[in-house]
């Protein structure tokens, strides 16, 4: 974009955002939420144009798999002690920054593209990318409620519980994608709101969903093809990334605890068998591969990986623990023995020269098993960002306190990788000259970096392979579970300086866009996309660390991967 058009892009960014400011009676933190009852409830159910209950089962099979009853187990409390805390006027105003930015976003949502999937940022366009369901409106449901936006919650929610899973020019459905945004959206939209039309909508599609499980193994594919799902004809997939049929149980799981219908838990409870059965017979005893031939049951594949592909099955390990109130040990077992495996062979720690202040970080590679080694990629990935959650999380939970402090490190890496561009923001992709080890002192090697580094980078960095940042939550997802868990105050300060870069190298007139390239002096190009994780994950993520710790706190809730809270059974 030409200087002086983003010169004046800014200006009325500037403008439209004091207009917000102006208009929209900001409540007082920790705001009385019965103020939602002032609001008109007029959220109604209505049902789809076809009724996929009334689809008998190519393979069905005996509900086995029950909800776990019995006791809960006592927890450990997840998070800090925050017995002084004072929410003070600069976390207010950054909260309220937030907030802005939000609300910026939704009206131009509101206005550009109602009720489509997503809002093009620059152009100001409605655009399909996950069968036309609103993605966008649904995944921001529970971020409208947290903001105590409760008139456009309202108006979003009654929106919602009048889709169609038929209106679609689509044949297939993306399972995955549409269980963690459309299914979680209803789901922690209805947790938080109690609205039943919303868990009418979430059941209504979570028995469209419940037909992929419908294959000779119980496994389910990819894709939802609705033809072959009514003809029978379904089969899982030969070469699946793994995180696909391995992190839906979160959402199923609370489907069946909130409609007392076992077979969501019974069909992803056959994919934690497959789990189970498998862990030990990669060949990378412990971890699952990248991608999985669900057909055979093979995991013979050679890639290893938190990041992309595999990513929330690991996630959804120990937050499983959470919702099923620890009555489900197996979660546990196999959340600590994938991690030992992780400590030995994915994480790294970059060499960094002398100096350099944030020396202690790591970031999660990825590994390749050959005949007679292991190699590492010592590659950081925005989306393996959300390993430090994770770690400090299970660490809390299963009492484990060098894999709090390694979830400290990993996600202080990530907010150090943002610092290290001149834009203040992490590239997609990357690489990094690798320490030897991640315990033992790391002194500089000068001539190693320049065999390996890229001069064009800041020193440390190898390459900047996918250099586009695509407004990810990932980062700020680990800021926020640390700060939670440790109180350690200074991490917003780390949030805050984070925050800035984003709304600096991505704000539009209307929005914000993924830009093109983090490693540019100067303006990025924007690309005109704004994935509905943005509104959903990465805003609720900024508002919830500069929010008192009780909103959404992780002793009442659990957060799926796309950051929709489900209520812990108490
Ligand atoms: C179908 O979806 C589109 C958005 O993709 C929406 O504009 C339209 O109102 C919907 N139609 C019905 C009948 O729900
Ligand atoms: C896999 O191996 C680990 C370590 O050897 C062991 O603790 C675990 O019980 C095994 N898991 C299964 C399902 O056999
Ligand atoms: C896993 O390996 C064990 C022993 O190594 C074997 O007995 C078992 O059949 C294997 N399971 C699968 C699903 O391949
Ligand atoms: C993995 O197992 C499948 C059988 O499911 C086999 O066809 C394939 O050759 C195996 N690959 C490797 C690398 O061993």
């Amino acid at each position: 974009m030409d200087r002086r058009i983003s010169r004046l892009a800014a200006i009325t960014a500037v403008f439209v955002v004091a207009i917000i400011l102006l208009r929209s009676s900001y409540p007082a933190s920790g705001s009385d939420r019965s103020s939602a009852a002032g609001f008109s409830r007029n959220v109604r159910f209505r049902p789809s144009g076809f009724d996929w209950t009334t689809v008998p089962q190519r393979y069905p099979v005996p509900l086995t798999h029950e909800l776990p009853t019995g006791p809960a187990k006592e927890l450990p409390r997840v998070q800090h002690e925050f017995s002084k805390y004072k929410h003070d006027a600069t976390t207010k105003q950054r909260q309220g920054a937030v907030r802005a930015a939000f609300v910026k976003c939704w009206n131009s949502y509101k206005k550009h593209a109602w009720l489509r999937d997503e809002l093009t940022p620059v152009t100001g366009e409605g655009k399909t990318t996950f069968g036309g369901w609103a993605a966008t409106l649904v995944d921001a449901l529970d971020t409208l409620w947290i903001m105590d936006l409760h008139e456009d919650f309202f108006l979003a929610a009654a929106a919602a519980a009048q889709l169609d899973w038929t209106n679609t020019t689509d044949t297939s459905v993306n399972l995955f994608e549409t269980t963690i945004r459309h299914l979680g959206g209803l789901l922690g939209a209805y947790d938080l709101s109690g609205e039943p039309a919303l868990l009418e909508k979430a059941t209504e599609l979570g028995s469209m969903i419940y037909m992929a499980f419908d294959t000779p193994n119980r496994l389910p594919g990819f894709w939802l093809n609705f033809e072959n799902a009514k003809q029978g004809r379904q089969v899982a997939g030969i070469n699946d990334p793994s995180a696909s049929p391995c992190s839906l149980s979160l959402e199923f799981t609370r489907l069946t605890q909130l409609t007392g219908d076992h077979k969501f838990y019974d069909a992803i409870s056959r994919v934690t068998d497959f789990l189970e059965r498998t862990q030990n017979n990669s060949t990378l005893p412990g971890m699952w591969p990248k991608t999985i031939n669900f057909r055979d049951e093979s995991v013979n594949e050679s890639g290893f990986t938190l990041g992309a592909l595999a990513d929330s099955l690991y996630e959804y390990l120990p937050k499983m623990d959470v919702l099923l109130g620890g009555r489900e040990p197996r979660y546990q077992r196999m959340h600590l023995s994938a991690m030992d495996v992780v400590v030995d062979h994915l994480l790294f720690r970059p060499m960094l020269p002398d100096g350099e202040k944030h020396h202690d970080i790591l970031f999660a590679g990825d590994a390749y098993v050959r005949p007679d080694s292991i190699d590492r990629n010592p590659e950081g990935q925005h989306l393996s960002c959300f390993t430090g959650g994770m770690f400090a999380l299970g660490g809390r939970l299963f009492d484990v306190p060098e894999h709090v402090a390694i979830g400290e490190r990993l996600a202080r890496g990530c907010a150090w990788a943002y610092e290290a561009f001149p834009t203040g923001l992490m590239p997609e992709i990357f690489g990094i000259v690798p320490c030897p080890s991640i315990g033992k002192p790391c002194p500089w090697n000068e001539d190693l970096w320049s065999k390996n580094g890229d001069k064009t980078l800041k020193k440390g960095f190898s390459n900047a392979r996918d250099p586009r940042y695509i407004l990810r939550p990932e980062a700020i997802e680990s800021l926020f579970i640390l700060y939670r868990i440790t109180g350690k105050e200074e991490l917003r300060d780390v949030a805050w300086r984070m925050f800035q870069s984003i709304m600096r190298a991505t704000e539009t007139v209307l929005a914000n866009s993924a830009v093109a390239d983090v490693t540019v002096q100067g303006g990025t190009t924007k690309l005109d996309e704004m994935e509905s994780f943005w509104l959903a994950e990465t805003l609720k993520y900024f508002y919830l660390i500069f929010s008192p710790p009780d909103l959404i706190s992780l002793d009442e809730f659990v957060l799926n991967t796309e950051a929709h809270p489900f209520r812990r059974p108490k």
